[in-house]
């Protein structure tokens, strides 16, 4: 069919068949098709939408056009996690040495962080002599071994994906549901895990900022997986305001680190415990009954914790982390404590602005050649629905140039809101599916 054609049948609200978006998606990464007319397609499906069809093929022609990391070698039930992203979002750190420690095989390639939220390579590559580049025999074998891999993508997987998102970056296409969970999914069901487990974020902080949209993603994207032939869970959860305390690389390996040991936040505890759980149960090592148990045997038996440090070791870090963490992550230069003006509750803190301060601060990058600071970030200290009385602190901020700390307070204040009268924590997780 004519590329016309096929832009005009989704155009008029109709169903393109698995070899129509096929001749168009591998035409553009051929070059055969030109930006203008992916673009147009592209605005149409954002307009109209894709069946779960559409949806499927689109992925499996995306996962198609890169490589795949095949992980049938490794004995065990393999299992993949993936966030759609937040502030403060540590949770990988901690879930995988648990689930590692419960007998599933964690391997999992992340990403770094771009804008406004960190990546989970970057907060690993805060500990001295931790490598994120491994190849995937080492990272295999490491997987194999441990039971807990993680290393950056190197592989080009996706590649159809990563031209088509680079346009829809600039052609206002980015939030489309169906073209989100294809983009995503094309990309997780390249590495060859039996289960993966979807932590969508909803709230200020995240991409989808409503919670029927990121019931809507979720869902799409769980049945973009179980047509990949994958067990794939989601848990819906909160990012109205940070998840837990720390935002920032080391700061946030810290958190994860006193997590692990049993003194984490309490909304970062209780996500982490949930998401561990449909690990187990989509990896079939436990039931609902058995899961939680399991899970609380683990962290309060140190064997996660014990994971964890072997895990770094592993990877080139010193094997005594999380006994020694101060010595190993230095403190940020200038740190600033940031006070309440007046007494009240907390009523909301905005996620993104906070993941902006930390950003400007050198914790993430504006553009993706800007380099991280490890130290700098942001504490926070009193959350949505804490008393406050004046002068007591709110947040500390942790910064490695006295002008840009005292630029940035200013503006980290504003990211807190105050009620006079009594407010509710927000529930961590909203839905598990
Ligand atoms: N993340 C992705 O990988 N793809 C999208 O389309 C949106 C967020």
């Amino acid at each position: 069919m004519r590329i016309y054609d096929i832009i005009l049948k989704k155009r008029n609200g109709l169903e393109n068949s698995r070899s129509e978006i096929e001749e168009l998606v591998t035409g553009y990464v051929k070059g055969l098709v030109p930006d203008y007319q992916m673009a147009a397609w592209l605005m149409a499906v954002y307009f109209n939408h894709l069946s779960p069809e559409e949806r499927s093929s689109l992925t499996d022609i995306m996962l198609n056009s890169g490589e795949k990391i095949d992980l049938s070698s490794i004995e065990g039930t393999k299992i993949d996690k993936h966030s759609t992203g937040g502030v403060g979002d540590k949770v990988t750190l901690i879930v995988g040495p648990v689930v590692a420690s419960c007998g599933l095989v964690f391997a999992k390639l992340s990403g770094r962080g771009l804008g406004h939220t960190g990546g989970t390579i970057d907060k690993l590559e805060s500990i001295p002599g931790f490598t994120t580049s491994l190849e995937v025999d080492r990272f295999k074998k490491q997987a194999s071994k441990i039971g807990i891999a993680l290393a950056g993508q190197t592989a080009e997987v996706a590649v159809a994906d990563k031209k088509i998102y680079a346009l829809r970056d600039v052609t206002a296409t980015v939030e489309e549901i169906s073209l989100i969970a294809s983009s995503i999914m094309s990309k997780k069901l390249a590495i060859g895990s039996d289960g993966i487990l979807l932590d969508v974020k909803t709230g200020k902080g995240a991409f989808m900022k409503n919670f029927k949209d990121a019931r809507e993603l979720a869902l799409a994207m769980i049945d973009i997986g179980k047509r990949g032939g994958k067990k794939v869970g989601a848990v819906i959860s909160d990012m109205d305001q940070p998840l837990g305390r720390m935002v920032g690389n080391s700061l946030e390996v810290i958190e994860a680190i006193e997590t692990l040991k049993g003194n984490g936040p309490a909304d970062l505890e209780l996500l982490c415990r949930v998401i561990s759980e449909r690990m187990l149960i989509i990896g079939g090592v436990a039931d609902e009954n058995s899961a939680p148990d399991i899970v609380k045997d683990v962290i309060d038996s140190g064997k996660a914790l014990a994971k964890f440090d072997e895990f770094v070791a592993a990877q080139g870090g010193p094997i005594d982390l999380s006994a020694n963490y101060r010595k190993y992550l230095s403190p940020a230069g200038v740190i600033e404590e940031i006070k309440a003006e007046r007494d009240g509750f907390v009523s909301g803190i905005d996620a993104e602005g906070v993941g902006l301060v930390c950003m400007r601060l050198g914790a993430g990058r504006k553009t993706k050649e800007d380099v991280i600071d490890p130290a700098v970030g942001v504490e926070v200290i009193k959350k949505i629905g804490d008393r406050v009385a004046r002068g007591e602190t709110l947040a500390v901020i942790h910064g490695n140039s006295r002008e840009l700390v005292e630029l940035e307070r200013k503006v980290l204040m504003e990211t807190f809101s105050f009620s006079t009268s009594e407010v509710l924590p927000p529930q961590i997780v909203h839905e598990v599916l």
